[in-house]
């Protein structure tokens, strides 16, 4: 991790209350639990050894990670030590969180300060990106004052949920600040004057609230995040919603942009659009996780990926998986197929309407179902804990046939959440196995090759 232009750290925080709904993340308790309806034990056995590890980790491999100079989960602070209030402390406390990860260390200390510093931040996935502009959030706004002053978006509708969930745990001791969604389905009245302070929402609900409801007034907005910041401002229908809600907001209104990816040109065209901005980035070769190891297997057709999946599949209803397709027709399809043999799995693409997103993610984070297939609209931001498993059924590429590097990324980051373990499986025809090598290159990391029939290769991937 490097930072340019670091700038002066100061401590600061707002004196201010929350009393909002307390969001139940629901997902921390879950344990493994094992399907009797599994036939062949061998292999069995064999991928339950593989990913035994990741079930009886605890908090102290968390704690050891956190003492390694290299991991990006290392601190060298506590939270205590932060420029935070106690009601913020307390709320760090109801989530679990022992000692901030290297980006929360980092990057708080830079938000706080006074005057506010515009900031773009990387760090990978699952270190804890979330929490760290969360608390910036929480620690700005000014609880006697009824109006929104900071606005947060996602790109999508459960991103939106899960971090205004966040700001509800950990703020939950700050009385009087309060959070509202704005999400499709949310319906304000037009004139309506929102007393929440914070609002979190996707760019298409968050333009139409600002300019056509006009419910909230952008001119009071001190503080703006874009969470997966490189496709808000990148990718063509959210970009134009969100740099339009940019333009509109106040000189002096602090700006923070997070990723786990920014590619060269999007960093460049953000470092312009925002004004002197702190940058925190990483190496190409920091971007993949130790804890998340990669296989991929060569498949001749559509049908033997199923059967290499159905493979793992078999063994692998311990921890819990998403499995990820490139396009709605073939989740439809592989989702059809899994449930004919059986299998129970459920389905996440942005046709569904919002109440049946918003119903199929819960189920998955209460663990009702083990397998999550999807397509890209879950590559980023989704935390999961129990997921030890991603697979790609095909790999993710872009309009030239190119590897899409950072959906990559994003995608295999499900798994291996603050540094828990996970496994990556990448199914490839065999035309495709150059795209492989070009993840490799690009991320500087190794992804193994794999016969989903070979029990002793499986054997081996235990460590
Ligand atoms: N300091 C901490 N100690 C322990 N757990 C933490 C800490 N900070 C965050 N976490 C947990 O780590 C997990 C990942 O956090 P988060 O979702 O914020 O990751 P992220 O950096 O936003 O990843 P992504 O790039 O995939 O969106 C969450 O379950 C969160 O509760
Ligand atoms: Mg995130």
């Amino acid at each position: 991790m490097t930072i340019d232009e670091p700038g002066a750290m100061a401590a600061a925080g707002d004196s201010g209350g929350w009393s909002g709904r307390v969001g139940g993340r629901g997902d921390e308790e879950k344990e493994e639990d094992d399907d009797d309806d599994r036939v062949d034990s061998a292999e069995t056995s064999l991928l339950n050894k593989l990913i035994r590890t990741s079930l009886v980790e605890s908090s102290h491999h968390v704690e050891i990670l956190q003492q390694d100079p290299s991991s990006p989960l290392f601190s060298v602070k506590t939270f205590e030590e932060l420029p935070l209030k106690k009601e913020l402390l307390q709320g760090i406390y109801i989530m679990g969180f022992n000692r901030p990860s290297k980006i929360q260390e980092t990057a708080l200390p830079i938000m706080l300060a006074y005057p506010p510093q515009n900031l773009i931040a990387q760090s990978q996935s699952g270190t804890g990106k979330t929490a760290a502009f969360v608390l910036a959030m929480l620690s700005r706004v000014n609880a006697a004052e009824k109006y929104p002053q900071c606005l947060c978006l996602a790109p999508t509708y459960e991103l939106a949920l899960q971090i205004g969930c966040v700001i509800e745990t950990i703020g939950r001791f700050c009385a009087d600040i309060k959070v509202t969604y704005a999400i499709r389905g949310n319906r304000v009245l037009q004139g309506t004057a929102l007393e929440e302070q914070i609002v979190i929402g996707t760019p298409g609900t968050m333009l139409d609230w600002c300019f056509k409801r006009r419910v909230v007034d952008v001119k009071k907005i001190n503080m703006f995040v874009l969470d997966e910041a490189d496709i808000m401002i990148d990718s063509q229908g959210l970009s134009y919603q969100s740099i339009r809600i940019q333009r509109a907001l106040p000189k002096g209104c602090q700006m923070l942009l997070f990723s786990a990816t920014f590619k060269e040109s999007v960093r460049a065209f953000a470092v312009q659009i925002i004004s002197n901005p702190i940058v925190i980035k990483l190496r190409e070769e920091e971007l993949t996780l130790s804890n998340i190891r990669q296989y991929f297997f060569v498949c001749r057709s559509r049908e033997e990926k199923y059967r290499a999946l159905c493979n793992i599949y078999g063994s692998v209803t311990i921890g819990q998986a998403m499995i990820f397709c490139q396009t709605r027709r073939s989740a439809d399809w592989l989702s059809v197929e899994m449930s004919q043999d059986g299998h129970q799995v459920a389905i996440l693409t942005a046709e569904l309407t919002v109440a049946q997103r918003a119903d199929v993610i819960q189920r998955f984070r209460d663990g009702k179902e083990k397998v999550l297939i999807a397509t890209n609209v879950c590559a980023r931001g989704i935390d999961v804990q129990q997921v030890t498993i991603v697979v790609n059924f095909s790999l993710p590429t872009d309009q030239n046939s190119e590897p899409d590097f950072e959906t990559y990324l994003h995608r295999i980051g499900r798994t291996g959440r603050f540094g828990k373990k996970g496994i990556a499986f990448s199914m490839v025809e065999s035309q495709n196995v150059g795209l492989v090598q070009m993840i490799e290159e690009h991320f500087q990391t190794k992804i193994k090759q794999l016969d989903p029939d070979d029990m002793d290769e499986l054997e081996k991937l235990e460590n």
